[in-house]
């Protein structure tokens, strides 16, 4: 699994979800105790989308992150993309499903011009992606001037008292909750792997600062093992509806709890 890269990697990662399609959602709320339904509501909070704004939710899974939107401005052009078809499939027969524009695409190779999205978000994608300088530079380049970015993932957890604690979570109860209900542990071991293996959020950070993004900002949450991240592509200001980050936080004072 986490050993894997490249076209190998995505390959698994694609047969992976498209195995536990079915029973995600249920994973979701489970493992995270119903809380990343209040972390995407932030994820879209940050996103500051204009009334009738057009969203890529990227990586989209069976659509929380689009039917979220969608449900907070029916007007909205909000296209769901992924490379796992099950995912998507799972999310199209969902209330509301069909008014998500469902489309397969590839992270690292958007099928878009550039410039025709007011904001771009990914929940949980970022840590599967084989190349995450290519995925934020697309990301960067299908913005316009002035969108933002959001990014909600995990990250790699904290040393300290909390690590016991996370690891027991991480290592015992996710991979059986995994086997019980969708019964691919692998998939579930894969979390916790991937996981410790993905770049500290200041790095991440960094990487999107290095693609062009500007006020990049993150914070922790869940005792530090999930992070949201945020940035602006520079240009003109949009005419934001939504509330905006007022301060952007840089690496090193990331650590804000919401
Ligand atoms: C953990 S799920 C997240 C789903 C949803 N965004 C959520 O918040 O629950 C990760 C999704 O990213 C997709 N994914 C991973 N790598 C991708 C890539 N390179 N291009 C498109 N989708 C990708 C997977 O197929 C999967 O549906």
């Amino acid at each position: 699994m986490t050993h894997l890269s490249g076209s190998a990697r995505a390959r698994y990662v694609q047969g992976m979800f498209g195995r536990i399609a079915a029973r995600y959602d249920l994973m979701n709320r489970l493992m995270t105790g119903g809380q990343d339904v209040r972390w995407r509501q932030q994820v879209i909070d940050l996103a500051g989308l204009p009334a009738g704004g057009r969203l890529l939710d990227l990586g989209t899974g069976t659509g929380d992150l689009a039917l979220e939107a969608l449900g907070r401005d029916g007007a909205m052009l909000a296209t769901g993309g992924d490379f796992t078809l099950e995912m998507m499939r799972v999310g199209r027969q969902r209330p509301g499903g069909a008014r998500v524009r469902w489309a397969g695409m590839d992270a690292l190779d958007l099928p878009f011009d550039g410039g025709v999205f007011d904001a771009v978000i990914s929940g949980y994608l970022m840590r599967n992606v084989v190349d995450v300088r290519r995925a934020w530079a697309e990301q960067y380049r299908v913005l316009q001037p002035g969108g933002r970015v959001v990014c909600l993932d995990t990250t790699p957890p904290p040393r300290g008292w909390q690590r016991p604690f996370i690891n027991l979570h991480m290592h015992i109860v996710i991979p059986a909750l995994g086997r019980l209900i969708t019964g691919a542990s692998d998939a579930y071991r894969y979390l916790p792997e991937s996981t410790e293996g993905f770049l500290p959020a200041e790095q991440l950070a960094d990487h999107m600062a290095a693609v062009g993004f500007r006020e990049v900002g993150y914070c922790h949450l869940m005792l530090g093992t999930m992070a949201i991240h945020w940035g602006t592509k520079p240009g003109d200001a949009l005419q934001l509806a939504g509330p905006v980050v007022a301060e952007s936080y840089g690496p090193g004072k990331g650590d804000q709890a919401w």
